[in-house]
């Protein structure tokens, strides 16, 4: 599945695509039907999209955990993490068979890098850029307009080369302009901030499935986009060159390719977000359109955001599955990770742990709360090893049986905020909370910790025997 096509084909033949032939607007109907499904209903591809002849529009594709599994070539997504955590930085193989092949897979490494294709997307006739011709949606009743909410945004470390997807949204401005809504923490920004001149930026819509999760994926600072999706999906990624000289998805089905401009900011939003509210207007970069490609007859993938849960929250779900090897592989106490679609990603984090000793939950959260987009994490709840991060009534049983809320609750104040946290003290900073729901060590509290109730083995033993004759 080396282009969004593909996948698309694979995703019909399982079932899991409904073609909509009844024309649609881009003016909120198409999103007001992708919310419908969102909740792990089917794909769709709308073919007949009122204005825009000629293109078709897909959404909804990764709104089951199968399908982004699909998408990545696993039966489980750690298995992709642990294939790069291997790679990498892991931990020295321990026996001969781990050796071996760690060694194997290291001498492989080159297959995961990109390779150079033929692009499949081309000039149209448009004489200039014109975004009025591209079918991207309004969401929600009040957005400033219609946005691209799934762009693959491609940037390049000015200092060392290395190449960044993210999703940003790019609320349509002009012909030839966007916004772009890179927040302050994330690796589009800060590469604009190391450029200092105008920087030159692609952006592709409609990839390979690999390549949009890895757009979404916090990607370790350091690590190429284009390699990590390469290593995620099992094959390297299939690339041309832009006019910019910037490397992108050969197989994309629109590419735009322009600059952002240093200094040059514009009133983005409102928009309808996923924290179920709406941005406030404010100031963001721009994306500066030079050209437009696309392939023959495109397909155009937009998803929708709001109140959860939502197809973002699978996404969610996928990086924290994905990400569980790199985080054990920093913190080799973390057991388990649990970051409930309700929680909006960034808002709780349950994290249980093989605890040793006093204060080992409070070093793993601080630990987490410094470690990449964990930062922005606004409340982390930490449990015992035997406590199932996935099922909330015991992570409940943990706090409310573990925690003195004076000895095991910190706040720390002044942190740093998601930017779209609208509860924070101010944009971009705010509090922390963390929970230890750890069983306390005698260091810890200046007494043992009471022994849990557990039933007698052999008369538990003879009640299982007897169940049956017990009538009951
Ligand atoms: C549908 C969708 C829309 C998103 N919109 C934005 C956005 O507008 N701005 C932003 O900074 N991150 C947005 N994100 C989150 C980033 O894509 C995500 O944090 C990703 O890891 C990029 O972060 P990085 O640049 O630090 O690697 C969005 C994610 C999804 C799934």
């Amino acid at each position: 599945m080396e282009d969004l096509r593909s996948f698309l084909e694979e995703l019909e033949s399982r079932g899991e695509l409904r073609r909509v032939r009844a024309p649609v607007s881009v003016e909120l109907e198409i999103a007001e039907i992708l919310r419908r499904v969102a909740r792990g209903g089917p794909a769709l591809l709308f073919e007949n999209i009122e204005g825009f002849e000629g293109w078709r529009l897909t959404g909804n594709l990764f709104s089951k955990m199968e399908r982004v599994k699909l998408a990545l070539g696993v039966e489980k997504l750690e298995e992709a993490g642990e294939r790069f955590t291997r790679l990498t930085k892991g931990p020295p193989p321990l026996t001969l068979g781990e050796k071996v092949r760690t060694l194997r897979e290291a001498a492989s490494f080159g297959r995961y890098l990109p390779k150079m294709s033929k692009a499949l997307w081309k000039d149209n006739e448009w004489d200039e850029p014109d975004l009025n011709k591209v079918p991207a949606i309004r969401t929600w009743p009040k957005d400033a307009g219609r946005f691209f909410t799934f762009p693959i945004v491609i940037t390049r470390d000015p200092e060392t080369g290395i190449y960044h997807f993210g999703v940003y949204r790019m609320q349509i401005m002009g012909k030839d302009v966007t916004g772009m809504h890179w927040h302050i923490h994330k690796r589009g920004a800060a590469y604009y901030d190391k450029y200092g001149e105008e920087m030159p930026v692609a952006v592709a819509v409609g990839v390979d499935p690999a390549v949009a999760f890895a757009a979404v994926a916090p990607v370790p600072e350091g690590i190429d986009s284009y390699l990590f999706a390469g290593v995620m999906a099992g094959r390297s990624i299939g690339v041309a060159k832009g006019e910019s000289g910037l490397l992108i998805p050969s197989s994309a089905e629109l590419v735009m390719e322009g600059t952002v401009p240093p200094g040059e900011t514009r009133i983005e939003g409102p928009f309808g977000d996923h924290m179920g509210y709406y941005t406030p207007p404010a100031p963001f970069p721009v994306f500066r359109v030079r050209r437009i490609y696309t392939r023959e007859d495109p397909i155009f993938h937009a998803t929708v955001v709001g109140y959860p849960w939502l197809e973002d929250a699978v996404l969610g779900k996928a990086v924290e599955r994905t990400f569980l090897p790199f985080v054990r592989m920093l913190m080799p106490e973390v057991v388990d990770l649990n970051l409930p679609e309700y929680g909006l990603f960034h808002g709780l984090a349950i994290v249980s742990i093989r605890k040793r000793y006093p204060g080992h939950a409070k070093q793993v959260a601080m630990g987490l709360l410094g470690l990449g987009q964990f930062s922005l994490t606004k409340m982390i709840v930490v449990v015992d090893h035997d406590v199932n991060v996935h099922d909330l009534n015991q992570v409940m049983y943990a706090v409310a049986s573990t925690v003195d809320p004076q000895r095991d609750v910190q706040i720390v104040e002044n942190a740093v905020a998601d930017e779209l946290d609208h509860a924070s003290v101010a944009p971009r900073m705010g509090g922390k909370m963390v929970v230890d729901a750890t069983r306390k060590l005698r260091e810890e509290i200046g007494r043992d910790w009471p022994e849990p109730v557990a039933p007698d083995p052999e008369v538990a033993r003879r009640v299982d025997e007897r169940w049956s004759e017990l009538g009951i």
